[in-house]
């Protein structure tokens, strides 16, 4: 406390080293003393007809006086935990009264939905119903409302959809439920990608970016081994497989990196031009531009599924890759692989 303080009223209620006449103390050093003398003038305490924890009250009562009174006069439970004594206070009673009444409300509605366990089963509730028969009732009012839309979706030509309001705009919305639900945990929540899921917000497709190519892959999925129609390449593992010496994956890498635009060896990059012609062409293209009937990237652009910096190139030619997509067409009814295609298609990328 600072020096100038020391005259100013203290409001705190304990002793202060630096406070020596708190007054709180002083105001119940009086009144204990008033109290004492009290108990001693009637020793039974009851004589008239007063608790002994109600003493006569004097002066004006202040908060303060009274948290003092408490800490002196409500008996102790016996509990002491460190010094710290806990005092028998009651319960208040609007607490009480609200406990009671959850007590109250708790077990009526035990009466009102099924609660009470029987031999099989459980009792059903005067209201005969539960949330799980609300929901299931929900969602077939959502399906009725829905179907004539679902439908005429699920047989439209995939490429009218987008000039149909009724069935674009279901679809975008729908496909963005779908989206968030089955897609969003390896393509992003935005659709975004991540190392080994393609972005697929940009115009650059592995597979293709019609709206029949897009439906066609996430329909039948990418490499699994579910679905006999789907979409399947394999890159060779040039090293695992010894396919190529480490010194050739060395020129090669510096090739790519050249072709991509990036700091290279140019005697490296020369010598792996040659080897690129011999053993990658078939689907990355002459040019490496690849080439979507095999889902092989352009490797020319800054655009990576793995990465482009030298360690993640070199380990795509010596491991490869094999990214795989489940099909999707075991999971979701066909309006819903539209509703989703239509979306991807719409999310900027599209052709
Ligand atoms: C388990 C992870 C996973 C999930 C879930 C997933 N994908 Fe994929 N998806 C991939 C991978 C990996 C690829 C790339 C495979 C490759 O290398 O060709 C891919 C590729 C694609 C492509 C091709 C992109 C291109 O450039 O041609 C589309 C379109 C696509 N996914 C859409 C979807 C949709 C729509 C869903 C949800 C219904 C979905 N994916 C769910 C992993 C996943
Ligand atoms: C049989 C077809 C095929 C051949 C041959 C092939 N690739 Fe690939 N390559 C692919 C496919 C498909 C992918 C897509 C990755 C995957 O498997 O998920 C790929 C991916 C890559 C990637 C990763 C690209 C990225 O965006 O991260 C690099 C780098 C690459 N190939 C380089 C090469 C080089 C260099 C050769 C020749 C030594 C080669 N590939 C030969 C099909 C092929």
């Amino acid at each position: 406390m600072a020096e100038n303080d020391k005259d100013k009223p203290d409001t705190q209620d304990h002793d202060s080293p630096a406070n020596p006449d708190n007054r709180i103390s002083l105001e119940r050093a009086a009144a204990d003393d008033e109290h004492k003398a009290d108990i001693l003038a009637h020793p039974t305490g009851e004589a008239e007809g007063k608790a002994l924890h109600k003493p006569k009250r004097t002066g004006p009562r202040t908060g303060k006086r009274r948290a003092g009174k408490m800490v002196e006069e409500v008996g102790s439970t016996g509990h002491s935990w460190d010094g710290i004594t806990e005092y028998d206070n009651p319960m208040p009673r609007w607490w009480l009264w609200a406990f009671y009444a959850t007590m109250v409300w708790g077990l009526a509605y035990t009466f009102f939905y099924p609660a009470w366990p029987l031999i099989s089963g459980a009792t059903q509730g005067l209201l005969h119903t539960n949330y799980r028969k609300e929901l299931a009732a929900d969602v077939q009012r959502y399906d009725d409302a829905n179907s004539a839309v679902q439908q005429r979706l699920a047989s439209a030509d995939l490429n009218a959809i987008a000039s149909d309001a009724e069935l674009s705009n279901y679809a975008l919305n729908a496909g963005r439920a779908v989206f968030a639900t089955w897609c969003a945990q390896c393509h992003g929540s935005g659709a975004g990608g991540a190392k080994g899921y393609p972005n697929l917000l940009d115009n650059d497709w592995l597979w293709g970016g019609t709206m029949e190519e897009i439906h066609t892959t996430v329909t039948h999925g990418i490499r699994n081994t579910a679905d006999p129609d789907a979409r399947y390449s394999e890159m060779p593992r040039f090293g695992t497989d010894q396919l190529l010496e480490d010194a050739q994956i060395d020129q090669v890498v510096q090739h790519v990196l050249a072709i991509s635009g990036q700091a290279h060896d140019a005697a490296l990059a020369a010598e792996g031009a040659t080897v690129f012609a011999d053993n990658c062409t078939a689907c990355h293209a002459e040019d490496g531009t690849g080439d979507r009937m095999q889902g092989a990237p352009d490797l020319t652009d800054a655009v990576w599924l793995y990465g482009g910096d030298p360690a993640s190139v070199t380990q795509s030619v010596h491991d490869a890759r094999f990214g795989v997509m489940p099909n999707w067409s075991t999971r979701l009814s066909e309006d819903d692989l539209r509703a989703v295609s239509f979306y991807v298609h719409s999310l900027g990328g599209g052709e």
